[in-house]
């Protein structure tokens, strides 16, 4: 037996090219691949602590016993790798609101599959860990890593090849990113649930799935010559296709309330002006703002301004999940 106390921490990541759709249910692959951006400032701390003596897996979400779900799922893959068969206790934090469009669950799980695999013995690659935090949710996959990162949706069976990879360090291209928060509560539908009521009712879903590859070209190509105004109109075309697919499902998915929408127009408003900024949206209500450097005051400013905006942060672009001193 070899297992002993670990922790990690991950940042939350923001799609710029958004994941919506599976190819398969069972192994949670993603229908096409997503390209996204890891945050510094929004972060998960997860400590697991195997203990024999436990009868089965318990798991604490910021002080708060949750039922261990797809926690305890990740934690079987992990266990029957290293060949061991010690339930733990998980203890989790997040430091921004969780469930609420803000990919609590990306760095949940990608922090998750760090510390598991480290508490089990496990030397993983960033690629297998990737492949781990994919079965807790898709966009784990991509916290693994730090600043800008591809998740390829891969064409294997056994999904051995939907994981993701780096495409440029958060210094490259320092961007930075205001988030407005317009709703602190849980959101009504989960994204999971979302994503496969649009699969089987929304007749845009096809033309979402199609299109998706060419967006991906666009926002690589933005990102690796650094032009700010493809990378703008490519994440805001990729996250209105989407909310679009969702708005045409039956019933339809309408994420949005009257403070999104004013600070969508605002940050058109502010970048017709001249600001470097432009908008993307998950699926909650919030707003998350990408700004080129030195823009972030400036941007925060006026979506503070926004009536319903309850409140903004600011952070900028991170590093990958990692592991840290136990507590
Ligand atoms: O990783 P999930 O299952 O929570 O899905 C994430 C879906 C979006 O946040 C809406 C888009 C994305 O690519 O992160």
């Amino acid at each position: 037996m070899s297992f002993q106390q670990a922790a990690a921490r991950a940042g939350a990541n923001i799609a710029l090219v958004k994941y919506w759709g599976k190819r398969d249910q069972r192994l949670n692959l993603p229908a096409a691949g997503s390209i996204s951006i890891t945050l510094a400032g929004l972060e998960t701390r997860t400590t697991v602590t195997p203990d024999p003596v436990l009868g089965a897996d318990e798991f604490l979400l910021d002080g708060v016993e949750q039922p261990p779900g797809r926690v305890g799922a990740v934690l079987d893959l992990i266990r029957e790798r290293a060949g061991e068969t010690a339930a733990c206790r998980v203890e989790s934090r997040n430091n921004f609101p969780t469930g609420a469009g803000l990919a609590s669950s990306a760095s949940g799980f990608a922090a998750l599959a760090v510390a598991a695999s480290r508490a089990f013995g496990l030397e993983l690659s960033d690629s297998e860990l990737s492949g781990l935090a994919r079965r807790g949710s898709g966009s784990a996959a991509r916290s693994i890593f730090g600043g800008f990162v591809e998740m390829d949706a891969g064409t294997l069976d056994s999904g051995a090849d939907a994981v993701a990879h780096r495409l440029l360090p958060a210094e490259d291209w320092p961007l930075e990113v205001v988030v407005a928060i317009t709703d602190s509560g849980s959101k009504a539908v989960g994204s999971r649930d979302g994503m496969n009521h649009t699969m089987r009712t929304s007749p845009y879903y096809p033309a979402w799935v199609e299109t998706v590859a060419d967006d991906l070209d666009a926002a690589r190509s933005a990102i690796a010559s650094r032009d700010f105004e493809m990378l703008a109109q490519t994440a805001e075309h990729s996250a209105l296709k989407m909310h679009a697919s969702m708005l045409a499902a039956r019933p339809g998915l309408v994420y949005w309330n009257p403070a999104t929408l004013a600070c969508l127009h605002a940050v058109r408003a502010l970048r017709s002006a001249g600001t470097g900024v432009f908008f993307t949206i998950d699926a909650g209500p919030q707003v998350k703002a990408v700004c080129l450097p030195g823009e972030s005051e400036r941007v925060a400013a006026l979506l503070g301004e926004q009536p319903g905006v309850h409140d903004v942060l600011v952070t900028g672009l991170g590093a990958g999940a990692a592991q840290v001193p136990a507590r």
